[in-house]
């Protein structure tokens, strides 16, 4: 049986100290009142990975870092290596962010660089895709979001792609406030579900959790989740508030 997943992405926001303070308000609510068989993961910065393990009960949330450098180590000023997320002693790797892609110019090739050194660490990625506004208007999103899975994570082994959670995150969604429709959140992760099992073959297609991204938020979380191909969520601005974020983890 495939994972229900509800993942947080603080972005750029919170200071060291809040974001302890906001990871410890998550990791207590979710003992209070978290159901047990959500998985729920919380996206800090790089800097805050450290402490956030040290402050939850790993087991109830999980931690993730929201990129990985595509080089194992060596001379890249800046870069923070899979390894070393690891070594925080996080379980998951956010990749291929449409933000990353847009601002910081990650193009297929150095993702999958960096999904194979996510692997080989043994961290988690949760893999993004998902069309601009112009796609979805022409009516070309499966074929640009299909193909951003053919370009990158397809040409894993079977065993290798069980590994990864995917979330579909349409990128006019993504901090507008404007979410996609249930039957267009539905639609999207069945096509990405069927051309899984097309490349691989159909156990593989069921057991991939595949998130929605963009404007969940309490309000609309159940209706989404509601969709027998959706898996649950990759949350930006509504995961910052942990009674917000307990809301959307309970709302299968
Ligand atoms: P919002 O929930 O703020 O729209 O962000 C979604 C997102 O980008 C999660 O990765």
């Amino acid at each position: 049986m495939r994972k229900k997943v509800v993942a947080g992405n603080w972005k750029c926001n919170t200071t060291l100290q809040e974001g302890v303070e906001l990871a410890k308000a998550v990791d207590k609510i979710v003992a209070e009142k978290g159901a047990s068989d959500v998985v729920v993961v919380m996206g800090t910065p790089f800097t805050h990975l450290t402490k956030v393990v040290e402050s939850v009960n790993t087991k109830r949330v999980g931690v993730s870092s929201q990129n990985c450098a595509a080089e194992a180590k060596g001379a890249f000023t800046g870069e923070v290596s899979a390894a070393m997320v690891k070594s925080t002693g996080a379980e998951y790797v956010i990749l291929g962010h449409s933000e990353r892609r847009e601002y910081y110019g990650e193009t297929s090739e150095t993702l999958n660089k960096k999904v194979a050194l996510t692997l080989e660490n043994g961290l988690t990625p949760i893999y993004c895709c998902g069309e601009p506004l112009e796609i979805r208007e022409a009516g070309t999103q499966k074929e640009y979001v299909i193909n951003q899975l053919k370009e990158t994570i397809f040409s894993l082994s079977a065993d290798d792609f069980k590994k990864i959670i995917i979330a579909y995150e349409p990128i006019w969604a993504i901090g507008t406030g404007k979410t996609a429709t249930t039957e267009q959140a539905q639609e999207m992760h069945k096509d990405i579900r069927d051309a899984i099992a097309a490349q691989f073959d159909a156990a593989v297609a069921d057991e991939i959790s595949i998130l929605y991204g963009g404007s969940c938020n309490p309000k609309n979380a159940n209706e989404l989740f509601a969709n027998p191909d959706v898996d649950g969520g990759l949350i930006g601005g509504a995961s910052l508030k942990a009674e917000d974020f307990i809301e959307i983890i309970n709302a299968y």
